[in-house]
């Protein structure tokens, strides 16, 4: 039956107590892990996104969305916890599922990744462009270089974002040759990253205008299933602001004390950045002349953003200086209320803190990739460790290469909703495992518990299933897709190569932990281990 091919739990733990990873993080290094991960383009960039969908209501957005955060945080800890192996919710389903919904798992998780990795990458060439080069260098790099083709939701007169793509392959190699970032790395750019924030808050929020809160919804609270409009709208894809939380939750092997400080340093992370969000929101929004209202189309509905006609909208000269098109948001508010040079160095910090989220997302999805391919669902070529780097190097490039050509292409937005959609479905599979594992075995122990599980599981499901129907249409067909491709691939190759199918039942006597480098950002390990025996 294939449905009942579940891996053993125990050996699943048996791989994990294998190793030998000292448990040296405490609350307040996974809580900067935990910034560190989150903020990103979502802050810096989608607010502008997030205000086309919600207007002044993004605020309201950011609070809906940091909430179903913290619910299918509390969730995922448990489990993390409990199963502390790499593969994130891939391997907790396929203890507790099977292999198929685990693969769907899995093969969803690449939109949680690879396809936010994209986005932050076009985030970051945003600021590159606005701020590096044209405000230093004085250098305009020519429209068709600078975003994706008008027909995929780019610029006019797009055709490839180079910086993007460059960005997703500088990253895609420092993961090859074994870069790794250090907690100190992590915790400076975390001070950069909170310092811009703050700043920005400080400086903005003295200058609101209560007007500009006026009309707070102007696009309504529900703007209906798969319209991607209204407060609940801009929630589904600003949703993506707090994408990558889980990573803290996959270090819950680490941590002393876990049953403390995972869940501090989960809903530490989710709940300062809800906090810095919505006053950063409240800032952008009360600052901007144009008061952060969207562009209204035909019936006073605003143009999905991402769209062309919102860019063409973008183009006239009566809206090229609102916040919704701006590509650099934040830094684009405060040049516009005159304080240029703060602006450019919000746009450096930006600049400079941005890569080191796609590095983290990158390496995420190497590391799911390559605990598939080592189960056979995936070949097993992909998991070679390169001889010198020590690292599964061809998984790395080739999901760098596909990176970056979305990120070529595809504009923000459109990536952060799709990777939205991949997450979301993730984190529901999450909490229904977290609730059958806790009735198929109530006994085994757990060094978190959820609190109130069987309000918080429930929640957390309808929360992402409610998320996800407020993405606009065409990023939520995007997982049914996608889905569909992947159960062709599992049947054609997956389920007849599938270890765990051929009554394989592996312990691993290493984690990819041992043979890559570490973790980025969460502790200062050597990267290089060298190869472990292989006999
Ligand atoms: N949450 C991350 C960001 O906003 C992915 O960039």
């Amino acid at each position: 039956m294939k449905f009942a091919r579940v891996k053993p739990l125990d050996a699943i733990l048996a791989t994990a107590e294998k190793k030998s990873l000292h448990r040296s993080l405490g609350a307040l290094q996974l809580t900067l892990f935990g910034i560190g991960c989150v903020i990103g383009t979502g802050i810096f960039v989608l607010t502008s996104a997030g205000a086309q969908k919600a207007g002044p209501g993004l605020m309201l957005a950011f609070a809906i969305a940091g909430a179903i955060c913290i619910v299918a945080a509390l969730c995922y800890a448990e489990i993390a916890a409990m199963i502390p192996v790499a593969g994130s919710a891939y391997t907790y389903t396929y203890s507790v599922m099977g292999e198929l919904l685990a693969w769907t798992v899995g093969w969803a998780l690449v939109l949680e990744y690879a396809v936010a990795a994209s986005a932050v990458s076009v985030g970051w060439s945003g600021y590159f462009t606005g701020t590096i080069l044209n405000e230093f260098l004085g250098v305009s790099l020519p429209p068709w270089l600078a975003a994706g083709p008008l027909a995929l939701g780019g610029a006019p007169g797009g055709l490839i974002n180079l910086p993007a793509m460059v960005i997703a392959l500088l990253v895609t190699w420092l993961l090859m040759i074994g870069t790794s970032e250090s907690a100190k790395v992590n915790a400076v750019l975390v001070a950069i990253k909170v310092t811009a924030l703050t700043i920005f808050i400080i400086l903005t929020l003295p200058k609101a205008e209560m007007s500009h809160f006026n009309p707070f919804l102007p696009a309504g609270v529900f703007g209906g299933f798969g319209s991607g409009i209204g407060a609940v709208g801009a929630a589904a894809t600003i949703f993506f602001a707090y994408v990558g939380f889980d990573a803290v939750s996959t270090a819950a092997e680490e941590t002393r004390d876990p049953q403390r400080n995972v869940p501090i340093g989960l809903v530490g992370s989710l709940l300062i950045c809800t906090v810095f969000y919505i006053l950063v929101a409240a800032g952008a929004i009360g600052a901007s002349p144009s008061g952060g209202q969207p562009i209204m189309g035909p019936g006073g509905i605003p143009f999905p953003a991402g769209s062309e006609e919102l860019a063409r909208q973008c183009a006239l000269p009566q809206y090229s200086q609102w916040l919704v098109c701006s590509n650099e948001a934040l830094a684009h508010v405060l040049r516009e209320i005159g304080f240029s040079s703060i602006g450019n160095m919000l746009g450096i910090a930006a600049f400079v803190a941005l890569p080191s989220v796609i590095l983290i997302l990158l390496f995420g999805q190497t590391r799911i990739f390559f605990v598939m391919s080592r189960d056979g669902l995936l070949p097993e070529k992909l998991s070679t460790i390169h001889p010198k780097w020590k690292t599964p190097y061809i998984v790395t490039a080739l999901t760098g290469i596909v990176v970056a050509i979305a990120a070529a292409f595809l504009p923000v937005g459109q990536l952060a909703d799709i990777a939205n959609a991949g997450t979301l479905y993730a984190f529901m599979m999450v909490a229904i495992a977290v609730m059958m594992l806790r009735k198929a075995e109530p006994d085994r122990p757990r060094k978190f518990k959820t609190p109130a599980l069987w309000l918080l599981g429930p929640a957390t499901i309808a929360g992402t299933i409610f998320l996800f129907l407020n993405l606009p249409f065409e990023a939520m067909i995007v997982l049914p897709v996608w889905g569909a491709l992947g159960l062709v691939i599992y049947y054609l190759y997956s389920y007849r190569h599938s270890h765990l199918g051929q009554g394989r039942v592996e312990v691993h006597e290493t984690e990819i932990e041992e043979i890559a480098p570490p973790i980025p950002g969460v502790d200062d390990r050597a990267p290089h281990r060298g190869l472990p025996d292989q006999t």
